[in-house]
């Protein structure tokens, strides 16, 4: 049991991801951030200096439940305070199980102007993985749009609302060529690529013939939801968000915004040649090119373009492919199973509104708005008025039809809280529908903070009191990210056994800008010790203030 320091700085960097120069966030002058490896049960120390000279920042640890650290989560106006320009906070927590994870700015759209890294737990020492492997990859996902995130933000929250589009490039461990493809000497119409800078050069993932590998994937994109294929090598799933799953062979995968996955490839292909690994676009019409990196056959040059084309990704628009991996998605035998019932069922309709002429998206009728003192350390000290007092509400009208847009389609906004009771299981069912325009609904993976949930079951249409009695309580994933799918539901169960406040939010971040997300709390009065520097703002900050 180690502890792991780190010593970050978080500024603005000229950078060529997609080799256009622009300004991201990088740490310690890098884009992406430094690689997080630890062992399961580590303690994980990371003082983080904002050198952003004229914003604040945070930096979630996606994944990592924070048990016992809620401050530590890292979640601006819920978990702390922003650090200040010049200041430095201390994240120390624990990351108690292996996996997958990675960490991302949680602030405003940081996580979009290039805010991340992976973050990957090894089992202890002396235990082992449920499945064996010769070498590893990591893969980190995401997408890249050249207008920068206040431009973005500002559009967002205009009336007339100037949608932020497509992003223009995806990036592979933070990689893109915009433009250009590496594959033009095989794709018809587009124009090789000048790779003048390493910064944007493409990934190559070198391997041995004959052996497996983990593919660590992870995906931290703004907007787009992804598939992934690597030649026609077969792929085993066998983690999913840092749990293990009953493993599974696909061809292609799909990946959505705060997904994570390991699978095992056995490099079982032609070794005189090099593979493509490629990943597009997946749910909305594609408008921006596939990215490319190249599977590295031992002993070929790096440099050897693939003689095959890259691999034949599933249509955007067929959903049936993509539910029909997400459904095989089961969880291993011996994992924990859910409790066979829940004292309390939320359900939640995802919806997208106006107000007051501005565009939103919004729970339940309600979009949330965030407040300046963060939720914890007004809930812990039981300030008056530092939030919306009014519990959100637990359902929607029973006649809401699901399939069109609304006939009113005013929202309210809040940053009221669901208070949990400490201890319990608690259901939420989330609910698709229409969006404004008709025949319109769309992906949203939704993100839990502070929790694993098992997700009982998946269905069209409207949620129905028989369908819970479909619920797979036997075998079901947990996880913390699921997605909702067009004019679908999703019914998940989690145990409110973490004393904390958290965030439960779509993980597209213009969404969560545009209000979609909710805010749990439990067992707050159980939390203790919390770092003054955590919630000393807002309201917190005058009373502090007042204290002797
Ligand atoms: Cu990775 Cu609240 O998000
Ligand atoms: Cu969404």
């Amino acid at each position: 049991r180690k502890v792991r320091h780190y010593q970050w700085e978080v500024g603005y960097v000229f950078w060529k991801p997609d080799c256009q120069e622009k300004v991201m966030i990088g740490i310690n002058g890098q884009f992406p951030g430094p690689t997080i490896r630890a062992k399961a049960g580590d303690t994980i120390v990371v003082e983080l200096k904002n050198a952003l000279h004229t914003e604040g920042v945070v930096i979630h640890w996606h994944g990592i439940r924070q048990l016992g650290t809620p401050w530590a989560d890292g979640t601006a106006s819920i978990s702390q305070c922003p650090i200040s320009p010049e200041e430095t906070f201390v994240y120390r927590f624990k990351v108690d199980k292996p996996g997958t994870y990675f960490y991302h700015g949680h602030y405003g759209m940081q996580r979009a102007a290039g805010l991340y890294g992976s973050l990957i737990v090894d089992v202890a020492d002396g235990e082992r993985e449920p499945f064996h492997y010769d070498g590893e990859l990591n893969v980190l996902l995401s997408d890249w749009y050249h207008q920068d995130i206040n431009t973005q933000a500002v559009g967002l929250s205009s009336n007339p609302f100037r949608w932020i589009g497509e992003p223009q490039t995806l990036l592979i461990n933070g990689r893109g060529q915009h433009g250009c493809s590496l594959a033009s000497h095989v794709l018809e119409g587009l124009s090789a690529c000048e790779i003048n800078s390493s910064q944007c050069a493409p990934v190559t993932l070198p391997v041995l013939p004959n052996r497996t590998y983990r593919l660590r994937i992870a995906s931290t994109t703004s907007l787009a939801s992804l598939n992934l294929a690597v030649g026609s090598h077969k792929m085993v799933v066998v983690e999913a968000d840092g749990n293990y799953v009953q493993p599974f062979e696909v061809k292609d995968m799909d990946i959505y915004s705060g997904d994570s996955y390991s699978v095992l490839l056995t490099t079982d292909q032609d070794p005189s040649s090099n593979y493509w690994l490629s990943l597009s676009v997946r749910g909305r019409e594609p408008k921006t090119q596939p990215a490319l990196a190249i599977l590295n056959y031992h002993p070929n040059s790096a440099t050897k373009l693939p003689t095959a084309k890259p691999p034949v990704s599933p249509l955007w628009n067929d959903y049936a492919h993509s539910k029909a991996f997400t459904y095989r998605i089961l969880a291993l035998k011996g994992t924990e199973r859910p409790p066979a019932s829940a004292t309390r069922r939320i359900a939640l309709l995802n919806t997208q509104n106006k107000l007051n002429g501005y565009t939103k998206w919004s729970i339940n009728n309600v979009s949330l708005a965030l407040p300046s003192t963060p939720y914890l350390g007004s809930m812990k000290h039981r300030l008056a008025g530092a939030f919306d007092a009014e519990r959100p509400p637990e359902s929607f009208p029973g006649d809401y039809d699901v399939m069109r847009p609304a006939t009113n389609p005013n929202t309210t906004q809040s940053s009221g809280v669901y208070v949990l009771d400490f201890n319990t299981t608690v259901d939420v069912i989330l609910q698709n529908a229409n969006a404004l325009s008709a025949n319109v609904s769309e992906i949203h993976p939704w993100h839990l903070h502070g929790h694993d949930f098992w997700v009982l079951g998946y269905g069209e249409g409207r949620f129905t009191e028989k369908d819970a009695k479909g619920f797979n309580l036997k075998n079901p994933p947990l996880r913390n990210t699921a997605v909702i799918f067009p004019y679908g539901w999703t019914a998940l169960r989690f145990v409110t056994d973490n004393p904390g406040v958290w965030a439960f939010h779509c993980h597209i971040e213009p969404h969560l800008h545009m209000g979609m997300g909710v805010i749990f709390a439990e067992g707050v009065h159980l939390v203790s010790r919390i770092p003054k520097e955590a919630i000393a703002c807002g309201m917190m900050g005058k009373k502090f203030m007042n204290l002797p």
